[in-house]
């Protein structure tokens, strides 16, 4: 185990680490920059079924789900298709309105999902035509769908998933920005922008990988909290949704996600200065609001986290701690901000001598109901 865990002290430090390669491995041979082309067979060959659906539901379970939600937005804001997610789990006892006009995205790391499976067969049974997401090769979900894309992220160990994450997300981009160039949304010059920096995020990963060791620090400083609430907006609201669950699987610390515009609806009762707020304030439209809200937090007290692009200044005037992913486009930023919190959500689990790789009450693939 020692010699799989290739010198980590755990097996989801080395997915955390392995993130950049695991990403090239996903675009390798769709992601064609250079040209400007996007080639996936699974898409190229129905890419009818995606252009002419009504819409696409997305069904998945825990992380996987979150991933679904990053591709929500990225789905209607590139490729202009409207897009529901779904927790598998109640899609397949909701009586969910699908026709033959529709696309069911699966997503599942394991492909073994019983709830994601049972989904597909209901989606099926209504005329959709069903595409998988998933990372097991010859997995269950990979063989019920009817057609897919492999994420390769290569095999994920540690039960609180991360390069499943962002390998999904990597693989959903790819086929927005193919839909959203197919259905003429899209300019030339703008879908090359958004190949190039697709691209260079395995580079920017590593990058952000680099601020370990600040981030033990806040980790330190935010072991023994009895809660935490991670806030984001937009395309980085799924990524606090994630943020929250990677500290509760592994910390056992309860932590919420929210949209950090309803922190006013209910969470900023919970704020006094024992609460850490981890807030992803990256460059985007968004970034004055969610400054706006962090005064907020600020003046009750609550101690702030940033997570913030490079060379910030303004949240690092207010926030306690700030911690820096490099520039990107706004629907990139996902695949940035999730490092950050995947790393300090270890090193809590760690400090408090947690089962990292193996926490209490939860499977790595949930194959019963
Ligand atoms: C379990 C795992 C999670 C995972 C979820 C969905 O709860 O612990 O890490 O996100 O199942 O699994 P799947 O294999 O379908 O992505």
């Amino acid at each position: 185990e020692q010699i799989e865990k290739g010198g980590y002290e755990h097996f989801m430090l080395k997915e955390i680490h392995e993130q950049p390669e695991a990403i090239r491995d996903t675009y390798r041979g769709r992601l064609l920059a250079n040209e400007g082309i996007i080639r996936m067979a699974g898409i190229d060959d129905n890419i009818e079924k995606f252009t002419q659906a009504d819409k696409i539901t997305i069904v998945a379970c825990g992380t996987s789900w979150h991933a679904g939600l990053v591709a929500e937005y990225i789905f209607e804001d590139l490729a202009r298709i409207p897009v529901e997610v779904e927790y598998a789990s109640e899609f397949r006892y909701r009586n969910p309105v699908i026709t033959n006009k529709d696309v069911v995205i699966a997503i599942s790391q394991s492909g073994e999902t019983a709830d994601t499976l049972a989904a597909i067969k209901l989606a099926k049974q209504n005329g959709a035509f069903v595409f998988g997401v998933c990372n097991v090769v010859g997995s269950s979900i990979a063989r019920e769908t009817h057609a897919g894309a492999y994420t390769h992220a290569g095999p994920e160990i540690g039960v609180a998933s991360t390069k499943a994450f962002t390998t999904q997300i990597t693989v959903l981009t790819l086929i927005a920005l193919k839909l959203a160039k197919v259905k003429g949304n899209m300019s030339n010059s703008d879908f090359h922008h958004h190949l190039q920096e697709l691209e260079l995020i395995p580079e920017k990963i590593e990058k952000a990988l680099k601020a370990d060791a600040h981030i033990q620090i806040v980790a330190k400083q935010y072991k023994d909290a009895k809660n935490s609430l991670y806030l984001g907006r937009g395309y980085n609201f799924p990524v606090a949704l994630e943020g929250a669950l990677k500290l509760k699987e592994i910390s056992y610390i309860h932590a919420e996600g929210y949209p950090a515009a309803e922190m006013k609806h209910g969470p900023i009762a919970l704020i006094d200065e024992q609460m850490p707020v981890y807030v992803i304030a990256v460059n985007n439209p968004h970034y004055g609001k969610v400054v706006s809200n962090i005064e907020e937090i600020k003046s009750r007290s609550g101690k702030i986290i940033g997570i913030v692009t490079e060379g910030d200044e303004e949240v690092k005037e207010l926030a306690d701690h700030v911690i820096e992913v490099p520039n990107t486009l706004e629907s990139l930023t996902p695949l940035l901000t999730t490092i950050p919190l995947q790393l300090l959500s270890y090193h809590i689990a760690v400090m408090l001598d947690r089962n990292v790789d193996q926490p209490r009450n939860l499977a790595k693939s949930v194959t019963v109901e």
